[in-house]
């Protein structure tokens, strides 16, 4: 029995505070505070996804956690670094120093960088008690990273949804590990209690899922999304810059067909997101439109079946991670 320890008594649910090491992706417009608090208070780590958001409904959002649980929940913000018009005197955005200041003044347990470095901020989030976990994609990032004293790396492989490096999971999370000497997280692909072993496995403590996240009951977006989520398989994402600017995975339609050829039309992030992906966006995620809507997705898509209450995700990849492991103490 002492390896099922691994589940129920991981150093890095201790450091977060939560009950099993399962975290939930802070995806843009998909997490908001009613996914967020079901994962948390199913024993996961919820977190919201601020990015695009207006400052005063990440507020609202962050109020909605606290009223539905009393677990630990995180706010993720992308801590692009931007220059010209769309740079403040830090180097990030208007919204993301707005992002920043109502997240100090609400409160969380955590704080997740979903882009670039968080560093500046790492001495204020832990004055106020938060941790800080940052996203990476590669070695350099997750070096660079620790350096600013974040407390947990998320590594996220080119499998992943959203956002994504040029780096495999399977590759990159065994790396990561020996690079760093802080916790490291394993993201991108992983979708079930299969993918939560082989993280442990490589040196994880933990999982970041995303897209097994936005196929529940209580994310953010239209049923047609969702059920695209089940419909396609292992090969039905592709990775175009041509929603935001930088590579980012999602359903293959209309849309990504339609800029295949185009690259060099394609703007620098922000730009292509502000004139391209946010009607795009909005378009896929709220009106449901699969064929010329932006979808992100991640390629573990193909092992997603249905549509379950977020809280049953958590303990679905709990109970088969249990499972595999008695079967093999048994063998
Ligand atoms: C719809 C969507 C939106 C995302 N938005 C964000 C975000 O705002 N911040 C962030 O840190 N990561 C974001 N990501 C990336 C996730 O953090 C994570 O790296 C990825 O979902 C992991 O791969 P998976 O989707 O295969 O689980 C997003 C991913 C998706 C699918």
């Amino acid at each position: 029995m002492a390896v099922l320890n691994i589940l129920d008594n991981n150093p890095v649910c201790d450091l977060l505070g939560i009950k099993y090491p399962i975290c939930q992706a802070g995806m843009y417009q998909v997490a908001y505070g009613e996914l967020a608090a079901a994962v948390s208070e199913a024993g996961g780590l919820g977190v919201i996804g601020s990015a695009f958001m207006d400052p005063e409904d990440l507020r609202r959002e962050i109020r909605l956690v606290k009223d539905r649980t009393d677990k630990p929940f995180g706010v993720d913000i992308l801590f692009a670094e931007v220059s010209g018009e769309d740079a403040t005197e830090t180097g990030y955005t208007q919204q993301v120093e707005d992002h920043i200041a109502v997240t100090f003044q609400e409160g969380c347990d955590v704080l997740v960088s979903g882009l670039g470095n968080p560093g500046r901020i790492v001495p204020d989030a832990h004055a106020r008690g938060m941790k800080v976990m940052s996203l990476v994609g590669n070695v350099r990032q997750a070096v660079a990273v620790e350096a600013s004293g974040v407390d947990v790396v998320i590594a996220s492989g080119h499998e992943g949804g959203g956002h994504v490096g040029r780096i495999g999971t399977i590759s990159l999370i065994p790396k990561v590990v020996d690079s760093v000497n802080i916790p490291v997280l394993a993201a991108g692909g992983l979708a079930d209690g299969r993918g939560l072993l082989a993280s442990l496995a490589m040196g994880a403590q933990g999982v970041w899922m995303g897209t097994r996240f936005i196929a529940t009951q209580e994310a953010r977006g239209h049923d047609n999304y969702k059920n695209k989520i089940v419909e396609i398989d292992e090969d039905g994402t592709v990775v175009t810059r041509a929603h935001s600017g930088k590579p980012n995975r999602m359903i293959r339609n209309q849309f990504t067909d339609a800029w295949i050829g185009r690259e060099t039309e394609i703007k620098p992030f922000p730009q292509q997101l502000r004139e391209v992906g946010e009607d795009g966006s909005y378009r896929g995620r709220i009106e449901g439109d699969t064929a010329m809507g932006v979808l992100p997705a991640g390629q573990g898509a193909g092992l997603i079946h249905s549509v379950p209450p977020a809280g049953q995700v958590v303990e679905d990849i709990m109970a088969e991670a249990r499972a595999i492991l008695q079967g093999w103490e048994q063998a």
